[in-house]
């Protein structure tokens, strides 16, 4: 930021123990270039304390403006931005406020940074067994979705990779939900084929490499998963739908209610499934106007069945077409029972090998973007500081 003939560095440092020289020379080499540091934490460790005396930034906290959390908290908005550009460290035990101080310092337009809640205590990292300096790559999902969501990614694994100086590997997330199968399937290697069916996307890909994809179809209209949610709502089930519909669907007649299987002119790998949704829509309106009682079960694995049966259908057309052997699916609703039910009979009956991620790594998680980042680290993909969020990111796309 620029003002008057100032520049002035706005950053968000996160600070940790176990990167604590690491942060002392950050603090030093900022500090050469004139640069105010303001360290700000909520950690019970008090390391920022430790950090700032270490970096020679303060020697006596009593003295030098280390306020307590309690202190903060009794200053009014206006004391409290008289206070910040002076401010060496806060620290104490009870986590600050954190938004009303950044709030104030971006109101001041002065230097402000703070640390976070616990990236070495990350529980991922305590269940591995690991600490940050077993680790070779930093992954993160970049794209495509919500531009919030991803950036909160994005921010704090380009702080962790800055800090520890490891390499930045952003990652497609539809690449990481196709990942998902090697977790478990040391055997599954490319080329194959994928039907990824998930909240937000329903695509028919070959895998040709790890992160190379032809895409052969995708939704005109809704998602899977996003006609699961739809449905389960209008029968009174909660978000997220789909396994809900899942478990309903076990105690109905798949075969009761006749809903449409969408065709869709020229291209055979294509999916639609507004047309299913609105057909269980209708069907709801249908019985209410005549005052009918409906059975939800009944309707769950009914609308199931067609979903299921389309996804089946195209996915063994385009197997068969393509010469395909291997047969995999991804994404949320990879976790149906009926799906993976049907995809397995399918691909047996034809000779095919059928993969498919243990439910838990089928809807978004952690691992799978891990293992999709691996694989782009093998083959060179490495992000710049710049990297951004891209909330329209193609598969494929780098
Ligand atoms: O892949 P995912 O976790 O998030 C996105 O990337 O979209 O997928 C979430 C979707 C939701 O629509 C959810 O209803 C659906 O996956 N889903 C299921 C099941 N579990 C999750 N759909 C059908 N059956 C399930 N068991
Ligand atoms: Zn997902």
């Amino acid at each position: 930021k620029i003002r008057g003939d100032q520049i002035l560095l706005m950053a968000v440092l996160c600070l940790r123990d176990n990167v604590r020289s690491d942060a002392v020379e950050t603090v030093n080499v900022l500090r050469k270039a004139g640069i105010q540091v303001v360290m700000v934490t909520g950690d019970a460790e008090e390391t920022a304390v430790a950090i700032a005396k270490e970096a020679g930034i303060i020697e006596d906290e009593k003295t030098e403006l280390a306020l307590t959390h309690d202190e903060m908290e009794q200053m009014t908005d206006d004391e409290l931005k008289e206070v910040l550009p002076k401010l060496r460290v806060v620290s104490r035990a009870k986590p600050l406020d954190k938004k009303r101080l950044v709030t104030l310092a971006q109101e001041r337009e002065d230097v402000c940074g703070m640390t976070g809640d616990g990236v070495n205590d990350a529980p991922a990292l305590k269940q591995a067994d690991v600490t940050l300096d077993d680790i070779t790559a930093i992954g993160v999902t970049y794209g495509p979705g919500l531009v919030g969501a991803l950036l909160v990614g994005v921010a704090e694994a380009k702080a962790i990779a800055y800090a520890r100086n490891l390499p930045l590997v952003g990652v497609h997330h539809i690449e990481g939900h196709v990942s998902a199968n090697y977790i478990e399937h040391p055997d599954l290697e490319p080329p194959f084929l994928c039907a990824i069916v998930s909240g937000g996307h329903t695509h028919l890909v070959i895998v040709k490499d790890y992160g190379q994809f032809e895409i052969l179809g995708r939704t005109r209209d809704d998602a899977a998963g996003e006609a699961f949610d739809k449905v389960a709502r209008a029968i009174g089930l909660g978000y997220p739908g789909g396994p809900k519909i899942d478990k309903l669907a076990k105690e109905g007649n798949p075969d009761a209610i006749e809903f449409p299987r969408a065709k869709i002119g020229e291209n055979p790998y294509d999916f639609s499934f507004s047309g299913v949704k609105s057909a269980v829509l209708n069907y709801l309106n249908g019985a209410k106007m005549k005052g009918e009682e409906v059975n939800r079960a009944d309707i769950a694995a009914s609308f199931q069945k067609a979903v299921v049966d389309v996804l089946v259908e195209h996915t063994m057309q385009a197997a068969a077409d393509f010469g395909m052997k291997k047969v995999a699916i991804a994404g949320g609703v990879a976790s149906n029972g009926a799906l993976r039910t049907a995809m397995e009979k399918a691909c047996t009956e034809r000779g095919y090998k059928f993969y498919r991620p243990s439910p838990i790594f089928c809807t978004d998680n952690a691992a799978m973007i891990g293992v999709a980042a691996y694989y782009e680290y093998i083959r060179g993909t490495r992000h710049s500081w710049d990297l951004n969020a891209v909330p329209n990111l193609k598969l494929g796309e780098r």
